[in-house]
């Protein structure tokens, strides 16, 4: 079975060129509450995912300081719902994009404030509408006008943002073919919007995930700046601007920082002749996705056409599904640990091997190309960085292998 291309998200980035795992595994900065070291006398089954949750509590903050404090988080529920990853984004002053209503419980559950959640998934089932609605949420991205009549026959008066196409070419994931509308198209709809007894709320935009362009989104700042000066001139000023997701994280390869984003986007802003009230983002993996490790142990060792293949107990399937959609070029830091010790097998010469996933399937492969110690064996670990976005929340037990399970270790 393989994955229809149309339903992963980002497929169309098959032919985009992702990272290939030739550095020897382990070379970049590892998270020191996540080491081997670390985690191996806790005892933890495989598979695990490890969170740390006071680092995503200093990424919260630090995002939130990186931007001066005129910037909101929303973070993505999607990007990886565990109780105790939203909580820890509620404590350090976030709070929540949801995709669904189911979501929604997830995030009330966490302690967010209903009234500062946005549902920003731009195409919602009607019934999902309503429910969040009458739960309290105000602000409701659209783009389309069938979006529009779907809230307004179910919630009238709530806020819609409109997205905007922008570009997303210098992003892992992009998103632009699937959503959002040319921008000289946004001012007809947020006009049909009042007319349907919604509120203008404002415009929003999503530059594709793991976006590596420093300007992309200044850029798209620049391009609706005049919009929210037509709306202002005439009176009626649109109060929100979401700059959506997409900013970095550090996988094995270097990307900017987010201070290096905000800079430029806060410049962007002071440049806007009418700034709204309220600015947003919706960072998701930026935030979490260094503070996950999963640990999974390897089941097999073969010989194919003279490589060898290393089968781990987790897959595309069941927790590694962007490997799926990037060829299996997608640059997790990877250490292989040695199971009985904790240790790192850092010393051994390496070899070039193919990881690949637990099912009968081939498209689980993890690693096209990984620098592995030569001697690496059955009962031996290998421990993935950058696990804590889109992994367990994209998995399934297809085969019957369950996804790793989350550990907190904060
Ligand atoms: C509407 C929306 N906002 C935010 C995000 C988070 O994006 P990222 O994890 O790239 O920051 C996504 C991801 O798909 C999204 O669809």
């Amino acid at each position: 079975m393989t994955v229809p291309h149309e339903l992963i998200r980002g497929s169309s980035t098959a032919s985009r060129p992702v990272p290939t795992q030739r550095r020897p595994a382990g070379s970049s900065a590892w998270p020191r509450s996540l080491t081997p070291q670390q985690l191996h006398p806790l005892g933890l089954r495989t598979p695990f995912l490890a969170l740390d949750t006071a680092m995503l509590r200093r990424h919260v903050t630090d995002f939130l300081d990186a931007f001066e404090g005129r910037v909101a988080v929303r973070y993505a529920v999607k990007c990886n719902s565990e109780p105790a990853v939203l909580a820890a984004v509620v404590e350090a002053g976030g709070s929540f994009e949801i995709a669904s209503a189911p979501e929604l419980d997830l995030a009330l559950a966490a302690g967010a404030a209903v009234e500062d959640v946005f549902y920003s998934n731009p195409v919602k089932p009607q019934a999902h509408i309503r429910q969040t609605a009458v739960a309290g949420v105000r602000r409701f991205v659209v783009d389309g006008l069938e979006e529009i009549d779907k809230i307004a026959e179910v919630a009238t008066g709530v806020g819609v943002l409109v997205r905007i196409r922008v570009d997303d070419t210098s992003s892992a994931f992009p998103l632009s073919s699937k959503f959002g509308v040319a921008l000289s198209d946004a001012e007809d709809l947020l006009h049909y919007a009042t007319a349907r007894g919604l509120v203008a709320a404002g415009l929003t935009f999503h530059v594709g995930s793991q976006c590596t362009d420093l300007h992309a989104w200044s850029r798209a700042v620049n391009a609706v700046a005049p919009l929210f000066s037509r709306f202002a001139e005439a009176g009626t000023p649109l109060q929100v601007l979401d700059i959506g997701g997409g900013f970095p994280a550090h996988y094995d390869e270097t990307v900017p920082t987010t201070g290096a984003v905000a800079a430029v986007v806060l410049a962007s802003l002071d440049a806007m002749a009418h700034p709204p009230a309220e600015i947003v983002a919706e960072p998701g993996r930026a935030l979490v996705a260094e503070t996950g490790v999963i640990g999974a142990e390897v089941i097999g060792r073969e010989m194919r056409d003279g490589r060898p293949w290393i089968y781990l107990e987790v897959g595309a399937y069941n927790g590694l599904m962007e490997a799926a959609q990037t060829g299996a070029r997608w640059p997790y830091p990877v250490l292989a640990v040695d199971a009985a010790t904790g240790e790192p097998l850092d010393d051994a010469a390496r070899v070039l091997m193919t990881v690949t996933g637990p099912t009968c399937d081939s498209t689980d492969t993890v690693l096209a190309d990984a620098l592995l110690p030569a001697d690496l064996a059955v009962g031996d670990l290998l421990y993935l960085g950058g696990t804590g976005a889109y992994t367990t929340s994209y998995a399934s037990h297809f085969n019957g292998f369950p996804p790793p399970t989350p550990v907190i270790v904060a």
